[in-house]
């Protein structure tokens, strides 16, 4: 059978090749840290799984709109004024299958072939495959420490042309765990807008970011560019990844564009996970939610102290997602090397940087730290005593 050139040109992720090995280990009675997985540990809070049981007793579940559960899409909007303060018509949300359908239909609704759209590199790599497959000329900003492994303004510009459509980012970001700083991200944002661009912001990890220094939550970016497409789930800061469940927040014109599109495509998102997310928005479901962010800190803390000890620089310590992205040049390994021999030596699963771009990627790997503390302690001490080998030489 003959496959398109689409779907050849879309890469494998090595995590999932790791996925397969660890899982071949387990068979043989091993028992592998998986931190290679971008899931928390925690699964949906009670009141939701307790929400879809109570649904499930109701009646049969037919298709909603195609945009989301009316009551839902208020919910969100709702949320976005009581955490982040930005005001938004809940006709501007369109609930999706996971933040994975919101990209697929901004990238369908803007992208045309040959369109060029700036990327950060390293970053996640489905969002640039979703722009690749309706034909976007992805070009990818390297980026390293001294921005955050994050885009900036001064990036932006330096790899702007007249041809640039649109750009993506994610903020705080897969792999690395670090965020845009605000004030760079309306520089970015500004920069884009003037040039009649789009932007997509990508901020599936927010819920999980530190405040600021005076305590506040870390922004949206509606609150710095309300014309901004942005991207977000319910699989990260609710623990629902299984649920396929997430939404975008667009400008009002392409609502109708997004609506046509998602009809077409899927439908409509899973009836009963949105009624089972209603209750995401619960005073206790939110307090669940801190509770966990609170002890994502503190396993952050954790790794962080157990890969210096270990001697794995983390050149730049994350500031939101649950990543550390750790360099293993000192060990004279590349990224590929490197978890290929934690995994065969010491049962411990990462992911090499290869999967996020080409910046830096030979010699970066990262570590997921929602896992439980006891996963993390075991996998920290294995580390350490993988490492010795490379101290000793
Ligand atoms: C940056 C980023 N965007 C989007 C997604 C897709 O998430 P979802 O489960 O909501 O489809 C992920 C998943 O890991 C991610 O890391």
């Amino acid at each position: 059978m003959k496959f398109s050139d689409r779907a050849r040109a879309v890469a494998p992720f090595f995590a999932m090749e790791f996925g397969s090995r660890a899982a071949a280990l387990e068979a043989q009675g091993h028992r592998v840290i998986k931190l290679s997985l971008g899931e928390p540990d925690f699964g949906a809070p009670l009141p939701v799984v307790n929400a879809m049981q109570e649904a499930l007793r109701g009646t049969a579940m037919p298709y909603t709109s195609a945009l989301g559960l009316p009551a839902l899409r208020q919910a969100i909007a709702r949320y976005y004024d009581t955490t982040y303060g930005v005001q938004i018509d809940p006709a501007r949300v369109v609930v999706t299958a996971g933040a994975s359908a919101a990209l697929l239909l901004v990238t369908a609704a803007l992208v045309n072939p040959g369109d060029k759209v700036l990327v950060g590199d390293p970053s996640y790599p489905c969002n640039r495959q979703f722009l690749a497959s309706f034909g976007a000329d992805v070009t990818l900003v390297p980026t390293d420490a001294s921005t955050r492994y994050q885009v900036d303004a001064a990036l932006v510009r330096q790899h702007w042309s007249d041809d640039v459509r649109g750009l993506m980012v994610a903020t705080p970001s897969n792999p690395t765990g670090t965020s845009v700083p605000p004030e760079e991200l309306a520089a970015i944002c500004e920069l884009a807008r003037s040039h009649g661009a789009w932007r997509i912001v990508d901020e599936i990890y927010l819920g999980l970011a530190d405040a600021d220094a005076a305590g506040r939550p870390a922004q949206s970016v509606l609150a710095i560019d309300p014309g901004a497409i942005v991207i977000n789930s319910f699989s990260k800061y609710f623990g629902m990844t299984g649920w396929r469940l997430g939404w975008c927040i667009a400008p009002a014109e392409m609502i109708p564009v997004l609506e046509r599109l998602a009809q077409n495509y899927y439908i409509c998102p899973s009836t009963l996970a949105q009624h089972a997310a209603l209750a995401c928005f619960l005073p206790e479901t939110i307090a669940i939610c801190e509770s966990r962010r609170e002890e994502l800190v503190a396993r952050r803390a954790l790794v962080l102290e157990g890969l210096a000890r270990i001697g794995l620089p983390v050149p730049v310590p994350p500031d939101g997602a649950f990543y550390v992205y750790f360099n293993v040049a000192a060990t004279g390994l590349d990224s590929m090397q490197f978890c290929e021999r934690a995994l065969d030596e010491v049962h411990v699963a990462l992911t090499p940087g290869n999967d996020f771009g080409q910046c830096g990627a030979a010699e970066h790997v990262r570590l997921s730290f929602a896992a439980s503390r006891a996963d993390l302690n075991e996998a920290l001490a294995r580390l350490q005593r993988f490492m010795t080998q490379f101290q000793r030489a």
